[in-house]
């Protein structure tokens, strides 16, 4: 059974928690692949709202296994509030959550470094969430990090030392001030770790394979967006996985021609928190629009999203990194009420009009050309089909089905698990 994926089209916060946890009832089985705490996945139900950061988003749906994969790197003290926050659930967390023995993990003084980085970088900061995410692939890639295999090993404590004590000098050389109360951070960590063991640590890709095997049906839920990838987003002002199509193999272990459907997550309109280019960010009262009433605060930092018109250059590219062969449009009813809506179907760049996505699309590289369409009036979070849709809503629709050439299955027209239409 080949194994889906379902990732994030743009700069992250499309809906990725939302869409899986509706998707679910149709899996055995929800894989994370990438990415850690930084992600903040929101799922709405039954006048209940939950925020998961680490835990993939299957974990309410008491027929599904979740799986945290080996690209996946954890911060036992998030991990641990994570799982404090479901303890109201009453969920068998001990059998419904997997974690992958080679997923990485995050020591208190990567979080530390992160803060030491970004404070060195000023004007140039990646706005980075700050939750230690680069410093841990860092280590990763360098062949020095933690695993969580590790704890099983009697001496983990001495690998612990040694690689906090190099953090710690890394931290000096960075010469910025930074204040922390290491030995504070250290007794969180210690005991977050002694109730992460109590988990069940698992060989992912041979759990994965065999599930294959006997037929069980899989979705690799990814975290953050495609323009966020450390390969092909906005590089520097990118995160420190691959976000895309591609991650899900090596964060899993799922071979590539296992693959079966991607679906690609995307918003009526764009957003993004943090530093780095966005062609098409508004400035304006329409931005303003945007963000007050599609709520764009960031699910883990607060931070307000900046917000902008679509971008079909971006969208375009991030279909084809991926392979999507489906498109879900989240958050249509956010932009009930514009007159007028834009969508960013070229670029110009060095006094050409082009239309993929160029090596630099800072502001002063490339300026946004748009098309200019019908709004529509209609409040649609009450909308339960199709036929309620406003024809401005379906000629919007229809206008990105043929650019994208993808169609788009599901519609979102608000947060809560009843409001999606299926197409
Ligand atoms: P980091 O991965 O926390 O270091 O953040 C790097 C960049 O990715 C920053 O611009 C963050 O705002 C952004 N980012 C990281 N995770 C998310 C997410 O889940 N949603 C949206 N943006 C994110």
């Amino acid at each position: 059974m080949a194994v889906d994926l379902l990732l994030g089209l743009q700069w992250g916060d499309e809906g990725k928690g939302k869409i899986v946890d509706v998707l679910t009832k149709n899996y055995d089985i929800i894989a994370r692949f990438q990415g850690g705490p930084n992600a903040g996945h929101t799922l709405e139900f039954d006048g209940i709202k939950h925020v998961l950061h680490t835990i993939p988003s299957g974990i309410f749906h008491k027929n599904a296994l979740n799986v945290v994969g080996n690209g996946v790197v954890i911060d036992p003290v998030i991990f641990k509030k994570e799982l404090d926050a479901l303890k109201k659930f009453e969920l068998d967390i001990k059998s419904i959550l997997l974690i992958s023995r080679k997923a990485h993990l995050i020591l208190p003084t990567h979080r530390l470094l992160d803060a030491a980085s970004e404070a060195s970088k000023g004007k140039a900061k990646i706005g980075s969430t700050l939750k230690g995410i680069g410093p841990t692939y860092m280590d990763k890639t360098g062949r020095n990090g933690m695993r969580i295999g590790d704890l099983e090993l009697s001496n983990w404590k001495e690998k612990y030392r040694a690689l906090a004590d190099k953090h710690e000098a890394m931290i000096d050389f960075y010469d910025v001030d930074i204040q922390y109360d290491l030995k504070d951070l250290e007794e969180q960590f210690c005991a977050a770790v002694e109730e992460l063991k109590e988990l069940t640590f698992i060989d992912s890709e041979e759990f994965l394979y065999q599930a294959q095997k006997q037929g069980k049906k899989i979705l690799a839920e990814g975290a953050q967006g495609s323009l966020l990838d450390i390969d092909f987003g906005t590089y520097p002002y990118v995160t420190s996985s691959n976000t895309t199509a591609a991650g899900a193999c090596t964060g899993l272990g799922v071979a590539p021609n296992q693959i079966g459907d991607v679906k690609g997550i995307f918003k009526a309109y764009a957003t993004r928190v943090g530093s780095g280019p966005f062609p098409t960010e508004l400035f304006d009262e329409d931005g303003e629009t945007m963000g007050r009433v599609g709520n764009e605060f960031g699910a883990t930092t607060g931070r307000p999203r900046r917000c902008g018109w679509l971008d079909l250059v971006a969208l375009k590219y991030a279909v084809q990194v991926n392979g999507v062969t489906e498109l879900m449009m989240m958050k249509g009813d956010v932009l009930s009420g514009f007159k007028k809506l834009k969508v960013a179907t070229a670029y110009k760049y060095k006094g050409k009009e082009i239309t993929h996505l160029p090596y630099n699309i800072e502001a002063e590289n490339v300026t946004p050309i748009y098309k200019e369409m019908n709004g529509w009036a209609e409040d649609l979070t009450k909308m339960s089909k199709v036929e309620q849709f406003p024809k401005a809503l379906n000629e919007y629709i229809a206008f990105l089905e043929k650019e994208l050439e993808v169609p788009i299955k599901i519609v979102s027209v608000g947060p809560d698990r009843t409001q999606t239409i299926h197409r």
